[in-house]
C-alpha cells in the first residue's frame, strides 16, 4: 500500500513538473488563452493590426458610401484607410482639357477627415482609366512634362496634409519587366517621366508618402526583379519615392510563403514602406469548401509577411466585400474578399485575425 501511495506522489510530481517545463518550452498559444477568444468576438481586424502598426483598408466609391448606409456603416466599423476606387484617377479628375472635377474626391477626403480615416491618393500617372482626349493627343516631350507637372501639382497641392500616401505612377513595367511601352509618358519621355512625376508630387506635398504601385511583383521573378534595381537606382539618385505598393490581385498557390517574404523584406532593406494595396485572392472556375480554406490560408500567409516585415504598414483589400468587387458577379472568380456581400466575415477575416492576434512562432500553425 505504501508503494502505491510512493508511487503515485512520484508520478504526481514528475507530471506537475513536465506540465510546468512544458509550459516554459511550448509558450501558451493565445487560442488557449480564453480571453483570446472574447478578444476575437470583441475587437474588429482593423483595430487587432492597428495594435501591430498595419492599416487595414479598402477601395471605396465615393457615391456607393453616399448612398447605402449598410455600406457606410460596414466601412466605417471595419476599415481604417479608403482608397478611391475611380475618383481619383485623370479619366475622372480631367474628363476635357483644364476642367478639373474634383468634387467626389474632395467629399470622399471629408468623410474621412470626419470619421478619422486615412486617405491613399490612388494614381497620379497610370495608363489605365486616361480620359479620351488625353489618349488620342500626339504630345510632345516638352508639352507631356509640363502638362505632367502641372496635373500632379494641382492634384496634389490640393490635398496636401490630407491625403498622406500617394500612388504617383501605377503599373509602368510589363510582365518581363521592362517598360510597359503602351504608355503615353514612356511613348513621349521615355523612362523620365517617372522621377519627373516623383519630384512633382514631392514639391506639391513634401510629407506625403510618395508610392510606386504594381501587380504581379509580389514574388521574386523578372518583373520584380526588375523594378528592384530600377528603385535602387532612383534612390540613389535622389528620387522622393517613399514605397512600394504590391496590389497582391492574387489566386490561389501564389505567393509562395519564403519567396514573398524575402520580396518584401528586401524593398524594405531599401528604406522604402510596404504597402499591400488591392488584395484579392478570387476562387477561380467555381467555389469549393476546399478552395476557401485555401484562400483563408493565402490571405493569412500575406497577413504574416507584412507583419513580420519592418514598414509593411497598410493591408488593403480592393473592394470591401463580394458585392463590392471589380471582379463583378463572376463565377470564374468570385468571393475574392473578406466579407460576404451581406458583409458578414468569412474565413479569410478570421485568417488574418488569428495572424494579427497570435505571436511569433504560431503563425506556422497555419502552414
Ligand atoms: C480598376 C477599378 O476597380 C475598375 O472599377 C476600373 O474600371 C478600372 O480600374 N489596378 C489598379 C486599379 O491599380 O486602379 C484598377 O482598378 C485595378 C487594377
Amino acid at each position: 500500500m505504501l508503494s502505491l501511495i510512493l508511487h503515485r506522489l512520484v508520478f504526481t510530481f514528475l507530471v506537475l513538473v513536465t506540465n510546468e517545463r512544458l509550459q516554459r518550452v511550448v509558450p501558451q498559444a493565445p487560442s488557449e488563452d480564453p480571453r483570446y477568444w472574447q478578444f476575437v468576438t470583441d475587437v474588429p481586424l482593423k483595430d487587432a493590426l492597428a495594435a501591430r502598426g498595419i492599416l487595414l483598408g479598402t477601395a471605396v466609391r465615393i457615391e456607393e458610401l453616399r448612398k447605402d448606409p449598410r455600406y457606410r456603416k460596414h466601412i466605417l466599423e471595419h476599415f481604417a484607410l479608403l482608397t478611391p476606387e475611380y475618383e481619383g484617377k485623370m479619366a475622372y479628375i480631367l474628363p476635357e482639357p483644364h476642367k478639373y472635377r474634383f468634387a467626389a474626391l474632395d467629399r470622399l477626403v471629408a468623410f474621412a477627415k470626419k470619421y478619422n480615416k486615412r486617405v491613399r491618393g490612388h494614381t497620379l500617372i497610370w495608363s489605365g482609366d486616361l480620359p479620351r482626349w488625353f489618349k488620342e493627343k500626339e504630345w510632345k516631350p516638352e508639352e507631356l512634362r509640363a502638362f505632367t507637372e502641372e496635373y500632379i501639382f494641382t492634384v496634389v497641392s490640393r490635398y496636401r496634409g490630407e491625403i498622406p500616401y500617394w500612388d504617383v505612377v501605377n503599373e509602368a513595367l510589363d510582365l518581363a519587366g521592362d517598360w510597359d511601352e503602351d504608355n503615353p509618358w514612356y511613348e513621349s519621355l521615355k523612362e523620365e517621366y517617372i522621377p519627373l512625376a516623383f519630384h512633382a508630387a514631392h514639391r506639391a506635398d513634401p510629407n506625403a508618402l510618395l508610392f510606386y504601385n504594381d501587380f504581379l511583383i509580389e514574388g521574386q521573378g523578372e518583373k520584380s526583379d526588375a523594378l528592384y534595381n530600377r528603385v535602387k537606382r532612383w534612390k540613389e539618385e535622389g528620387v522622393p519615392i517613399h514605397g512600394i505598393g504590391f496590389q497582391c490581385h492574387l489566386f490561389l498557390g501564389f505567393p509562395d510563403r519564403e519567396e514573398f517574404l524575402q520580396n518584401l523584406k528586401r524593398f524594405a532593406d531599401l528604406g522604402l514602406k510596404i504597402h499591400l494595396t488591392e488584395v484579392d485572392l478570387p476562387l477561380a472556375f467555381g467555389a469549393t469548401p476546399g478552395k476557401r480554406l485555401k484562400q483563408a490560408i493565402l490571405y493569412r500567409r500575406l497577413m504574416d509577411a507584412c507583419l513580420k516585415v519592418q514598414g509593411c504598414e497598410a493591408f488593403i483589400t480592393w473592394g470591401s466585400d463580394d458585392g463590392h468587387s471589380w471582379t463583378g458577379k463572376s463565377r470564374w472568380f468570385s468571393e475574392p474578399l473578406l466579407f460576404s456581400p451581406s458583409f458578414t466575415p468569412k474565413l479569410p477575416y478570421f485568417a488574418l485575425l488569428s495572424a494579427a492576434l497570435e505571436r511569433e512562432g504560431y503563425s506556422r500553425l497555419m502552414e
